[in-house]
Order: C-alpha cells, then structure tokens, then sequence
C-alpha cells in the first residue's frame, strides 16, 4: 500500500485544474447500458473507481477500455445487443455506485441480478429509495442470498415521491424511467449537477427528460436511445479540494476547469474564512487569508453546503482563528478524519453529528490514517500546513477519487511525494 508524505512548505502558488467529475462520470458510464453500440466518454478521470466501473461493464459482456498516454482520458464503450445482467458481489463490495446499473439494466433489458451494496465507512447507505422508485415502475423486485433480483416485462411510467433526497437514486430511478412506457415524474429529487449532467447525456441519447437540476424531474419514456460521444464535466469536489489547499496555505492558486455555480456553498464558506474568490480565465483564482476566519456550516443537499467538503473545511477551521461548528445531516458517520486531526494538533471534539472545531495557532506532522475519501485529502491539507512531517497511509481511499492529488499539488509547490510501504 502506498503512502503519501508531505511537509508544511509554505503556500501554494500556480496554477491548476479540476479533472473529470467523479460522480458524473459513474452514472454516464453505468447509462451506456441503456443503448447498444459505441459510446465514447472524454474527459473522464483516471480513478480507482471509474476502473471498477468499467470492470462491471465487462462482466456484463461489454467491451470496456480506457486509451493511455496523451488520450488517457478517453473511454470507449461497446455495448452489445445481449449482456450478462448482473453485477457481482466482487465488483458491488468494492464500490457501491455500481448499484447504478440497475435502472439501465432493468430498462433495456428487463432484468437485473445486483448485488446489494454493503455499507461503507461513512455510513450504513441503504437503496431502499432505488428499490421503491423502480417498483413503482413495475418491476418485481426480491433480496436474496444478498443480491437484488429484478425483472420487468416493461416498466410504465410513474410518479416517484422519494422519503429522502438521493443523489444516486435519483440517478437510478431515472434511467429506468427513459425507457419506461408513459411519463414518470420524480418528486424530492437530487439536485446535484452530476444529476443534471446525466439527464444531459440522456437526452443526447435519444431520451426526453426536463427539470433535471430541479426538486422535480419529468422523464417521458422512448422505444430506444442511441450510444453517445461526450465529455465530462470538471469534478466540483476536486476542485474545491484545491482551493482549500490554497486557502489553509495561505497561498495563491488558479484552478481551472470549474464552474463556479456548482460550488457556490462552499465559495460563500471560503470568503467568510477571508479568502479572496475571483472567476477567472474558466477556472476560480483564490489568495488565501493571513489568519484564518471561524466559519461554521452544515452539510446539506444541492445547493448546500455538499457533504464531499466538510472534512476538507474542517481541516482548514483547525488553524482558524477561532471556534467553528461543523454539522453533518448527510452521512451518520463522517467524523473519522477527526480522531487522524486531532493527532496533529486540533482541537476538535464531536458532539453526535455536530463537530466544535476550535482553531490552533499550529498543527504538527504525525504518521495518519485515511478512513474515506474525503477524510484522506482532509489529511493531505492539514499536512501542507502541519509543522514537520505527515505521512498519510492507506491512501488507497485517495486514489478512488482523485487523480494523483499529491502531483498537483506538488506542482504548485507542495513538499509531497507518494511512497510505497
Ligand atoms: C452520492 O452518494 C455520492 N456518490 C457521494 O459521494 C455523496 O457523498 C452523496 O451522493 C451525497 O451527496 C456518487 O454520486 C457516486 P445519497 P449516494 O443516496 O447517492 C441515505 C464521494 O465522496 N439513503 O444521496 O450514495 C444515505 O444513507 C461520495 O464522492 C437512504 O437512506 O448518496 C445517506 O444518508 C461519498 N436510502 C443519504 O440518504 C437510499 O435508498 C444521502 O445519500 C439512498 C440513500
């Protein structure tokens, strides 16, 4: 396993850029499914994830490939007239957004052997939203031996009131729904871009969906889609990572590659810690502050303040020049990066799924463990400003959903290096 060491070097300054959006790129490839022939995808992120994937596509019997060298970015997809609807525990246990296959695989090609997600380290994540929304559609749906078994002769259009907002089940549901008989409307739905990015690349395929991006999307049901050339939208959370190592150094860096509306939450958060946020040449330029302002925040759906940059934003409050509250209403258990902070220095203590971060004039390098995603970059960000040296093991967290972080931030300056254990 791989670890990544770093060392406080003082701020950052250059120029950077957000990759391809990891949760966009999940669905869009899961919704290649949906329409036999040729797909090709561009911009798409080298990830752990996206591999696993395009491992899934080619249990199902597509051909599945990424190129390498200059044209690393691109996937090209063959799906052909018959796949192998089903999705093994192997792949699934890995990583749960292959759950996603389920609504094309149930719409194209009426039915699906899925395996249920277990949870995962932030939290138990259950599908029952994916599982009611596709009933509602008609199919017969049975939990056996720890996999989802699905048919459907073919799904007929429906109204769709999710008990909670779901960013994947929204997903899910409304791929199912394209090819459904009838309209579906979807009431309570995720609002996150990469949703309206899937709706985008749907209809490109043939589909007829409005309202995607709002609490109320509309999808009227087609024959058939085509396969589909597209490019990936920038990873909003991947960039507002490197604004935060900006921010918490002090530094000055332009990311490019963002759209500011998709981060709206979090710009407003890192003004209100007294960093200076302009557009600027397609991308976002950040000057970070002298001394760190407190600013407290709870996570909340699109467009709150998103759950992918709270432990990112609790890393740059423990040097604040005060106290912070940080509440979590997403996930019930996306604190783990606190007890790694609190070895370097913060003062953190958690009270349920509320975090009272009171900031340190310092933190101090210590040998750390990445739990999750977003907790490993939090512990990469609190590194760039910790006194000595910080070694972040188990970062294969990290590279599930970011494409080589210490490189770029490295070359913007960064005391950093990726070594082998
Ligand atoms: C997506 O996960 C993202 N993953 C997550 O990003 C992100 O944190 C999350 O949305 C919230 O924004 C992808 O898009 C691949 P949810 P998802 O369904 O869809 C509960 C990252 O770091 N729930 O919106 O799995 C659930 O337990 C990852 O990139 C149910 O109870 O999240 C959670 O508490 C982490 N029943 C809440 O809803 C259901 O059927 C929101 O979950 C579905 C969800």
């Amino acid at each position: 396993m791989d670890k990544i060491i770093v060392r406080g070097n003082g701020p950052l300054r250059g120029e950077t850029h957000a990759s391809g959006a990891k949760n966009a790129a999940l669905p869009i490839l899961a919704a290649s499914l949906l329409a036999e022939g040729e797909h090709s995808f561009r911009n798409v992120p080298q990830l752990a994830d996206v591999g696993t994937m395009l491992a899934v596509l080619r249990t199902m019997g597509c051909e599945a490939e990424r190129h390498q060298g200059r044209q690393k970015h691109l996937c090209r997809v063959r799906v052909p007239h018959q796949v192998v609807p089903e999705a093994p525990y192997a792949l699934v246990k890995t990583m749960r957004a292959s759950v996603l296959v389920l609504g094309p695989l149930l719409a194209r090609h009426g039915r699906a052997r899925v395996s249920l997600p277990g949870g995962c380290a932030i939290g138990a994540r259950p599908i029952d939203q994916h599982l009611k929304g596709l009933r509602a559609l008609g199919a017969e749906i049975d939990l056996s031996g720890g996999y989802v078994e699905a048919r459907a002769k073919r799904l007929r259009g429906a109204v769709v009131a999710f008990d909670l907002i779901t960013v994947t089940g929204t997903e899910n549901v409304m791929m199912a729904a394209v090819l459904a008989r009838g309209r579906t409307v979807l009431e309570n739905a995720a609002r996150e871009p990469e949703v309206e990015e899937l709706a985008g690349v749907l209809n490109k395929m043939g589909a007829r969906i409005s309202g995607a991006g709002s609490g109320e999307i509309t999808i009227d049901g087609v024959d058939c889609l085509r396969p589909v050339d597209h490019a990936i939208i920038p990873d909003r959370i991947e960039a507002g990572t490197l604004l935060v190592a900006a921010a918490i150094t002090g530094g000055e860096v332009l990311v490019k590659n963002v759209v500011p509306e998709h981060l709206e939450a979090v710009l407003q958060k890192l003004r209100e810690a007294g960093c200076r946020i302009r557009a600027e040449a397609g991308g976002i330029r950040l000057s970070g502050p002298q001394t760190v302002r407190p600013v407290s925040v709870k996570t909340a759906e699109h467009p709150g303040f998103p759950t992918d940059m709270q432990a990112q934003l609790m890393s740059l409050t423990s040097v604040a020049d005060g106290t912070s509250i940080i509440s979590e209403s997403i996930f019930e258990n996306r604190f783990m990066h606190v007890a790694e902070l609190r070895r370097m220095g913060a003062d953190i203590s958690v009270e349920g799924a509320t975090a009272v971060v009171r900031g340190v004039d310092r933190l101090s390098g210590a040998p750390v463990m990445a739990t999750d995603l977003r907790a490993s970059a939090s512990l990469i960000l609190a590194g760039l400003r910790a006194e000595g040296r910080t070694a972040v093991s188990r970062v294969y967290h990290l590279d599930r959903g970011y494409e080589r972080l210490e490189r770029k931030l490295r070359a913007l300056g960064a005391d950093i290096r990726r070594v082998r254990e």
